[in-house]
C-alpha cells in the first residue's frame, strides 16, 4: 500500500489530539503526535540543556516523559519551536513517520505546510480563543491542577502569537486543508467531521 498520510494541524487545545486519534483508530493507521518532539527538546531547555543539541540526540524514551504535558513545557515547546535548527533536527524523523507503509496521521502546526506538503488529506481544526481555554481549564483540573480562566487564556493567546508569527514554518492553514470549527461541536461531531473529511479522499 502506498503511503496514506492524513496531516492535522490547529492551535493549542482545538481538539487535534482527540481527533487524531479517533481518525487513526478508525482508519487504522499510525499516530504522531509531533507536538511532543517540541515539548521533549523544551522539557530538556528547562533542564537546561541547548534546544539545539536536544532536538539533535532526542530519543523515543524522551516522548514518553509524563511531565510533557504541564503548562510550564507547552510555554518551553512553543519557545524552542521558533529556532529554525531545532526544527530542522526535527525533519527527517517526522518526514519518516509520514512515510511508513500502513499509513500515518500526524498532528501539529506545520504538517501541512512543511512537513507533508503533499499529505492525501490535509485538515485545519481550530476553535475560537476561549473556547479552547476553557477546554484546556477543564482538563487541567480534572489533571488536579489549581488555575484559573484568565492564566489559561492567556497562556493559549501567547503561544498562539507565538506558534502564529514566527517566521519558519507558522501555524496556518495548507491552502487545501479542510477547515473543522470545533468551538460548537461536542467530541463526537468533530469526529464525525474529521472521519467523513478522510473518507471522501480515499
Ligand atoms: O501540540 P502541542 O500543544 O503539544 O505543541 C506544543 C508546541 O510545540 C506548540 O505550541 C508549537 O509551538 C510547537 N509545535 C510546532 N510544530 C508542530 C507541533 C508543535 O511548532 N508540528
Amino acid at each position: 500500500m502506498s503511503p496514506f498520510t492524513v496531516a492535522i494541524d490547529g492551535p493549542a487545545a482545538a481538539g487535534k489530539g482527540t481527533i487524531s486519534k479517533a481518525v487513526a483508530a478508525h482508519f487504522d493507521l499510525a499516530h504522531l503526535d509531533t507536538g511532543l518532539l517540541y515539548r521533549a527538546v523544551g522539557a530538556r531547555m528547562l533542564q537546561g540543556q541547548d534546544p539545539i543539541s536536544a532536538a539533535h540526540t532526542l530519543v523515543a524514551g524522551d516522548l514518553e516523559n509524563p511531565d510533557l504535558r504541564t503548562a510550564d513545557v507547552a510555554q518551553a515547546a512553543s519557545k524552542v519551536a521558533v529556532i529554525p535548527e531545532v526544527r530542522a533536527a526535527l525533519l527527517d524523523f517526522q518526514r519518516a513517520f509520514a512515510r511508513r507503509s500502513g499509513g500515518a496521521v500526524m498532528d501539529g502546526r506545520d504538517i501541512g505546510t512543511v512537513i507533508c506538503p503533499r499529505a492525501e488529506v490535509k485538515l485545519f481544526v481550530t476553535a475560537s480563543a476561549e473556547v479552547r481555554a476553557q477546554r484546556r481549564l477543564t482538563e487541567l483540573a480534572e489533571r488536579g491542577f489549581d488555575t484559573d480562566f484568565d492564566t489559561v487564556l492567556a497562556d493559549v493567546q501567547a503561544r498562539d502569537d507565538r506558534d502564529m508569527n514566527r517566521a519558519d514554518a507558522p501555524l496556518r492553514p495548507a491552502d487545501d486543508a479542510v477547515m473543522i470549527d470545533t468551538s460548537k461541536l461536542d467530541v463526537d461531531a468533530a469526529i464525525a467531521a474529521a472521519i467523513a473529511a478522510v473518507e471522501a479522499r480515499r
